[in-house]
């Protein structure tokens, strides 16, 4: 066991990833979230909520070598007025259980999924399209009452940054304007289509081909365990 866990044995964590604007990082989010508890040890499971499946594709590419993940394809619709307790779904010493979910969803769908978890991630590409898309969802969030739990701690990614462009710019303009911790800021960087090429998170690539990454997702793994301040932007 490595000794650079964050957070304790025993205590179940669902994290899920969302966000209804299609292609803005969620399996690469939720796919690398799920490869990280794994790899520190923890037991972790997968559920894929999308018809197209990304994550279990991603999961099926995994090598017997590659720390266990238990896979939860989940985007069958459940018997109507049964939802079943995420418990009974996945093996019983389960640790942390990561969602990922399609862009596809209605406002039932986000009821049904929010029900029940720790922490929302939420990617948002830089464009002036996935900026408003996200102000659209993050309403959606809040209608359902999300925002304002105290058992649900929001927290916002932009992806696929390139820091020094017009359009993160304005991204972050939107993102200080609204009352969401932004968690990370992942780069745009062809490590996260090579490491999925392979079912893996690039935490489990060579330290040295990840290492400019690094300090982001601490700071987003730090937040989720610790329920501390966002990191500074
Ligand atoms: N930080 C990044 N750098 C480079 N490529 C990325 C990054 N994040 C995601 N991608 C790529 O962008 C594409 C869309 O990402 P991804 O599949 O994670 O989005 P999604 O929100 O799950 O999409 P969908 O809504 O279709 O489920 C993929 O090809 C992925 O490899
Ligand atoms: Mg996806």
């Amino acid at each position: 066991m490595t000794s650079n866990r964050l957070g304790d044995w025993g205590f179940m964590r669902r994290i899920i990833v969302m966000n209804t604007k299609g292609g803005c990082g969620k399996t690469t989010i939720a796919t690398n979230v799920a490869s990280y508890y794994a790899s520190q040890g923890y037991r972790t499971a997968l559920f894929d909520y999308d018809a197209q499946r990304s994550s279990t594709h991603w999961l099926n590419l995994r090598t017997e070598e590659s720390p266990e993940i238990y896979g939860v394809t989940a985007f069958r619709r459940e018997t109507p007025g049964v939802t079943r307790s995420w418990q009974v779904r996945v093996p019983p010493e389960t640790e942390r259980i990561v969602i990922d979910t399609p862009a596809s969803m209605d406002r039932h769908d986000l009821m049904e999924r929010v029900r029940g978890v720790d922490t929302i991630l939420i990617p948002v590409l830089p464009s002036p399209i996935d900026t408003y898309a996200a102000a659209d969802f993050i309403r959606d969030l809040l209608l359902v009452g999300k925002l304002r739990s105290d058992q649900t701690r929001v927290g916002i990614i932009p992806n696929r940054i390139r820091s020094h462009t017009l359009a993160f710019q304005a991204l972050k303009r939107f993102l200080n304007s609204l009352n969401i911790p932004v968690v990370a800021q992942l780069q745009d960087s062809q490590l996260y289509v090579q490491a999925a090429d392979r079912g893996m998170g690039i935490h489990e690539l060579p330290e040295h081909r990840a290492r400019r990454h690094r300090r982001t997702w601490h700071d987003l793994y730090q937040w989720v365990e610790t329920g501390g301040p966002a990191p500074a932007r």
